[in-house]
């Protein structure tokens, strides 16, 4: 790796290549994966890299390495994965940050991604983060310790009491969002997350409040994730199975709750449900 350039070099380039690869013009995100260090948040190297069934293990312990469009184990006996940075970049940039915001994050691993998080919302911006996994809890606490605007839960954000929030990224796989977490969304607050089947695959989709009871809703793009615990509903997966064999994801526009699915449904959970109509 002698002529790949310095560890800076290398995490500039990754920076904007990844944010380019996933469609963003987003100078500030591009600011945000240049200066949070991947190393930092993975482990000792060398490292296993994903490669969808199983691992491959990095030749040795540069951490030039890293700043590849790579997911990279944290825990592999568990297959969690420090996620994908383009994915995430997609996903981040589509939540549309501001300085000055409250993000909760749930599933925050050993923290990375909510180290990107606090940079996009600032030093008068606050993450909430959650993570159920007692050991990754404490590594992500360990690891954002210097960032002031990050409090780490060791919790499963499916139990605990959720803050009031401008946005809710979610990295776990939910068949249905628990009703706590739109109750906490702000009136133009945003919820990302991952929403899989009991396979593990389906669609990231973006969830906008745009009033007390009224909720757009878009699919990002398809995703791969681990469950998310006490989010998952079998009834909801095969629901969700069924129509992303059958439909596309480009027609969901919104999400309704606590009324009956119509003609419109594309999919039904328990107490809400994806439609094709705008939310109204
Ligand atoms: C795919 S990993 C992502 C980790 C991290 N975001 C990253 O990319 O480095 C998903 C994480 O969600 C956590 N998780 C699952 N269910 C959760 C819940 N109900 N509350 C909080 N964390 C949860 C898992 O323990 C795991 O660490």
């Amino acid at each position: 790796m002698a002529n790949m350039g310095t560890i800076e070099q290398c995490r500039r380039f990754f920076a904007e290549y990844v944010v380019r690869v996933a469609g963003a013009e987003n100078e500030r995100l591009i600011e945000a994966f240049s200066c949070v260090a991947r190393e930092r948040f993975v482990g000792p190297g060398p490292w296993l890299v994903s490669v969808g069934r199983g691992y491959l293990r990095t030749p040795d312990d540069d951490p030039r390495q890293l700043y590849q469009d790579i997911l990279v184990a944290l825990d592999p006996g568990a297959t969690i994965n420090n996620g994908q940075p383009t994915l995430h970049a997609c996903c981040v940039d589509a939540a549309g940050l501001c300085l000055g915001e409250t993000v909760v994050h749930v599933g925050a691993g050993s923290g990375y991604y909510t180290a990107i998080l606090a940079q996009m919302v600032g030093p008068h911006g606050e993450v909430v983060a959650f993570e159920v996994d007692a050991a990754l809890a404490r590594r992500a606490r360990s690891n954002l310790a210097a960032c002031a605007n990050v409090g780490v839960r060791a919790a499963s954000a499916t139990e605990a009491a959720i803050p009031p929030c401008d946005v809710m990224y979610v990295n776990a796989g939910v068949t249905d969002p628990p009703s706590a977490w739109l109750d906490a969304l702000r009136i133009g607050g945003r919820l990302v997350f991952p929403l899989t089947t009991d396979s593990g695959n389906g669609l990231m989709l973006k969830v906008t409040r745009t009033g007390p009871d009224r909720y757009a809703a878009r699919a990002l793009l398809y995703a791969g994730f681990v469950a998310c615990v006490g989010a998952r509903r079998a009834v909801t997966s095969n629901s969700l199975a069924a129509a992303l064999r059958c439909d596309s994801i480009e027609r969901i526009r919104s999400l309704r709750r606590n009324t009956p699915p119509d003609a419109t449904a594309w999919c039904c959970g328990e107490g809400w449900w994806l439609s094709t109509a705008s939310p109204g």
